[in-house]
């Protein structure tokens, strides 16, 4: 993938515009319960006030009906947040389409919530224009909304002078093909999580690439069923039974396998104070969920991790917020994190489990992307990345 850098350019003086990735979790009360997309974005921004650029950011927060910001839509807990991580004031600027307001070389300030402008999200033209005239250099560091063609992430890359990807955009971008194109093998591919419908594309494509592919929650219940067990009342996907078959075979037929549960840690409701039963993966009872993989699955892969060359992880493979469903994926996060291979993580539980199990450190790469993440490892192009690689040399 070909795109300008910004660490390649002399932004020196000029007006930079970047889009950010900045939509974090917050509490009812508005505080910020993650902030590592903030922190990503530190060093695009450092780099540019360290060169005495003007700099503009914006990012959009959740998904507001545009045109109608509200208190609860505001950018201001991010503005708070980056000024402490910049050790410098940051104002919030409210209404910037039209460039009503000043910003100094040297300086940042952030442009409010960019999905309250009308046609943010359609990605029209006309908005695109008019916010591509705000600056000299724009620069695209928001990988986590990469997978979405909006306004401030394909439109204005095409009518801005300069258009390139930041430091986070960059490293994304490189780790990323570092596990997709000639990955070190065997690659062994980790996906959990509760449905397999919205991953059925990514199980599809990954089913032709890597040599061991691990399906956790929901997904692992529907491969049960497929291969004939009783999964009582778990969670799983039955229309889609024929689905996860034909994965298997294409699996089977390249040598490679769908390694599935053997043992399997039940329990007849989903809390804090469930009762979980280990026992075999054929022997789940009429009322029984399956809520993680028991200890001898858990060694398994455990050992399938720690053979291999690559490691890609998206999703848990037990309810692991519970104690007694947590088992499987704490086993599997350490495997991870004595691996030798080159691993990578991306999604909002995948790093919820990391941060968890504290083995952030012991990870190749965490991905700030979920949705993007996927669509990556699917190898669709994603729309922000194809306008950046557009704007290569001109
Ligand atoms: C995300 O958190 O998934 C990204 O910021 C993209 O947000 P979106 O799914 O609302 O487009
Ligand atoms: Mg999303």
């Amino acid at each position: 993938m070909k795109v300008k850098k910004l660490n390649e350019l002399d932004v020196s003086g000029k007006r930079v515009f970047i889009r950010a990735d900045l939509n974090v979790p917050q509490d009812d009360a508005g505080n910020i319960t993650e902030d590592t997309r903030i922190r990503a974005s530190i060093p695009s921004i450092q780099y540019c006030l360290d060169q005495n650029a003007a700099v503009m950011v914006t990012s959009h927060l959740g998904r507001p009906t545009e045109g109608q910001l509200s208190a609860d839509d505001s950018l201001m807990p991010v503005a708070v947040r980056l000024g402490q991580l910049l050790n410098c004031p940051v104002r919030l600027i409210n209404n910037w389409i039209n460039g009503d307001f000043e910003v100094k070389p040297g300086e940042v300030v952030l442009l409010e919530n960019c999905r309250g402008n009308v046609g943010e999200k359609k990605n029209n033209e006309e908005l695109a224009k008019k916010m591509a005239a705000l600056c000299d250099v724009y620069v695209n560091d928001a990988f986590g909304t990469a997978h979405r063609a909006e306004a401030t992430t394909e439109g204005i890359a095409r009518f801005a002078p300069v258009a390139c990807a930041g430091m986070l955009m960059g490293a994304e971008i490189d780790a990323l093909s570092k596990a997709t194109e000639n990955p070190a093998r065997p690659l062994v591919a980790i996906v959990g999580g509760a449905k397999v419908s919205s991953k059925l594309t990514i199980l599809r494509t990954l089913a032709d690439k890597v040599d061991q592919l691990i399906v956790g929650g929901g997904i692992a219940n529907t491969f049960l069923l497929a291969s004939g067990k009783r999964i009582g009342e778990s969670l799983a996907e039955p229309e889609l039974v024929k689905e996860a078959q034909a994965i298997m075979d294409m699996m089977k037929a390249r040598g490679a396998e769908v390694p599935l549960p053997v043992d399997v840690v039940v329990a007849d409701e989903v809390s804090a104070l469930a009762r979980a039963n280990r026992i075999p993966a054929d022997e789940v009872g009429a009322h029984d969920r399956i809520l993680d993989v028991g200890p001898k699955t858990a060694a398994k892969l455990a050992d399938i991790i720690a053979h291999a060359g690559t490691i890609v992880w998206n999703g848990p493979v037990g309810v692991f917020e519970h104690a007694q469903f947590a088992g499987g994926t704490k086993m599997m996060a350490s495997a991870i994190a004595h691996s030798e291979a080159f691993s990578i993580a991306g999604g909002g539980d995948t790093l919820a489990a990391i941060a968890k199990f504290h083995i952030a450190e012991d990870i190749g790469y965490i991905s700030t992307g979920g949705g993007a993440f996927l669509e990556f490892l699917e190898g669709k192009t994603l729309p922000a990345i194809a306008a950046l690689e557009e704007r290569f040399d001109n």
